[in-house]
């Protein structure tokens, strides 16, 4: 027995070394830790547990047969992360660079059912050259059945990618499936044809970094939700993510105990600015109204005219969308629509209610927007609050002029409750505009047009730039003073615990892509 023992922990040594020591050394010159350390930093201390560690490659063309390692570029396991059932894989770049093998794809894929059926977030820790070469189509074969599971899973479990290595070609698309993606600064990158054959077809001279770094992915494509300093931030990342988010669809996230205390903040009453136009940072609002320091900003650097995240109120996780006043004034286009539609849609997927701050001057004007599909974009946002069932409150700060009033979760869209600032102006325009339109004869026909325009702009203003004529009808529940906007959306969310929707009965709808 004993020799049966020891020939098993040579194996478990083995499987241990991946690539062996000198490929584990040439990947901390690069800056980047192993598969195995990044596991030990993601998952609580002794929970992980490994499957398919002795799993080997089938592959017999190019020599490959006297070239296997233990666990062939992949470590997969469970585990749990802040006491919760967590699964993970961690491609191993010292392995053929940790490219896909049908063996490498089958192990992830395993995993992807046992994380579905017992109903568990999945982790995946990326760092690979892509298809295994040597095994052409089967490897192939093998990203495709990832795929399939990922669109199984998506809205069933959190499904969380964090790119630590390259991600190229077909590799890109799991992460893409997935509800998240987080990169690493300098050390990763994604894109679907590297900087050679960008060269070749385009005439462009590109660097990886900047063709799909993480900065290029946070600020110019969306493609990533996190640029993270280091890997040890990524992953700091991905467990903070986690802590908002149940663990599947039937379930609710879990509250952090409170202790309620005084919920009013005096500070918003004189909070904003007395010129309508001046700008402010809408963060500022979030974070007097959420928990301490509990707001994680999604999408940080990208379309930034709209701001998403997670925060907590009372110790339950929420997401918040909210026009940013401080860049384009907050209006919405054809990005800032995608990035919140998509954060609607996740929100919606696992019960995390909904809290939208509304301050926005209308959908942006341009030949840039139109010829990019404004239209279809801005449908997106309205599709996914329209469709979304779990509570919804908004809170009008400011502007919610025009179609975009209709959109940022108004009432008639299906919002559980709507509460108004008194600095509210609720109306299809600014009274400038507006009054230049209505009132254009008597303008241009009068003796002094410049004077006539003021005086008509003061009369649009003082009958629409307010939120009482949106308040007599019901559109909005409640004008509050800004200082009770905790203590509203507390009992509000409390009130709307246990609300039940049930769309109509469909095979699924037809969101505009
Ligand atoms: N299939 C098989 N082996 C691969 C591989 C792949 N797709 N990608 C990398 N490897 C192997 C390399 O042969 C090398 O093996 P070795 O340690 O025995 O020498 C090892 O992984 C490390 O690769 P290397 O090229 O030395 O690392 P690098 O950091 O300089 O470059 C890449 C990394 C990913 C840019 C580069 O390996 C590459 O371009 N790979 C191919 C990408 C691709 O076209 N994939 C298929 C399309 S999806």
């Amino acid at each position: 027995m004993d020799k049966k023992i020891a020939l098993l922990k040579d194996k478990i040594n083995q499987a241990n070394l991946g690539g062996g020591q000198v490929r584990i050394d040439s990947q901390h010159k690069k800056g980047k830790l192993t598969a195995r350390e990044r596991i030990h930093f993601l998952m609580d201390e002794g929970s992980f547990e490994e499957i398919g560690m002795l799993v080997t490659h089938r592959s017999t063309d190019f020599g490959m047969e006297s070239e296997k390692y233990l666990g062939d570029g992949v470590v997969t396991g469970y585990g749990t992360i802040n006491g919760r059932l967590t699964y993970v894989f961690s491609q191993d770049f010292t392995v053929f660079g940790g490219s896909l093998s049908e063996t490498h794809a089958e192990k992830i894929c395993k995993l992807m059912d046992m994380a579905m059926k017992n109903g568990a977030p999945l982790i995946g820790l990326n760092d690979s050259g892509g298809a295994r070469i040597q095994e052409g189509v089967v490897s192939l074969g093998g990203y495709a059945d990832i795929f399939y599971k990922n669109v199984q899973a998506s809205g069933v479990i959190p499904q969380l990618s964090a790119i630590m290595g390259p991600c190229a070609g077909g590799a890109v698309y799991s992460p893409a499936i997935t509800d998240f993606i987080l990169m690493v600064e300098n050390t990763s990158y994604m894109f679907v044809t590297g900087p050679n054959v960008v060269k070749t077809v385009t005439h462009e001279e590109v660097t990886s970094e900047e063709l799909g770094g993480a900065s290029t992915h946070a600020t110019k494509s969306g493609v990533t939700h996190f640029a993270c300093a280091n890997e040890i931030d990524a992953i700091a990342h991905v467990k903070k993510l986690l802590s908002y988010m149940p663990q599947n669809c039937e379930e609710m996230a879990e509250p952090i105990p409170y202790e309620p205390g005084d919920e009013s903040r005096i500070e918003l009453n004189t909070f904003m600015p007395q010129n309508a136009s001046q700008p402010y940072d809408i963060r500022e609002i979030i974070s007097i109204v959420t928990d301490v320091d509990s707001f994680l900003e999604v999408h940080k650097d990208f379309a930034e005219n709209i701001v998403v995240g997670f925060a907590r109120l009372a110790g339950r996780s929420i997401g918040i969308i909210a026009n940013q006043p401080a860049y384009l004034a907050g209006v919405l286009d054809s990005n800032s629509s995608t990035k919140a539609a998509r954060f609607v849609r996740f929100c919606d997927c696992f019960n995390i209610p909904l809290l939208v701050f509304e301050d926005v001057p209308g959908f942006l004007p341009g030949t840039d927007q139109e010829w990019n599909g404004i239209i279809t974009n801005g449908a997106k946002l309205l599709y996914a609050f329209s469709e979304a069932t779990v509570p919804r409150i908004t809170v009008i700060t400011r502007k919610a002029y025009g179609g975009a009033y209709d959109v940022m979760n108004s009432k008639h869209i299906g919002a559980d409750m709507n509460y108004a600032w008194p600095s509210a102006e609720i109306a299809v325009m600014g009274a400038k505009g507006a009054a230049e339109i209505i009132f254009k004869r008597e303008i241009t026909s009068a003796e002094n047009p410049q004077e006539k325009w003021l005086e008509k702009e003061k009369l649009y203003s003082d009958i629409f730039a307010n939120p009482y004529r949106a308040a007599e009808r019901g559109f909005v529940d409640e004008v509050i003073e800004p200082a009770q906007t905790r203590i509203k959306l507390i009992k509000a969310f409390k009130m709307l615990e246990n609300k039940v929707v049930n769309n109509p009965r469909k095979k699924h709808g037809n969101i505009p892509l």
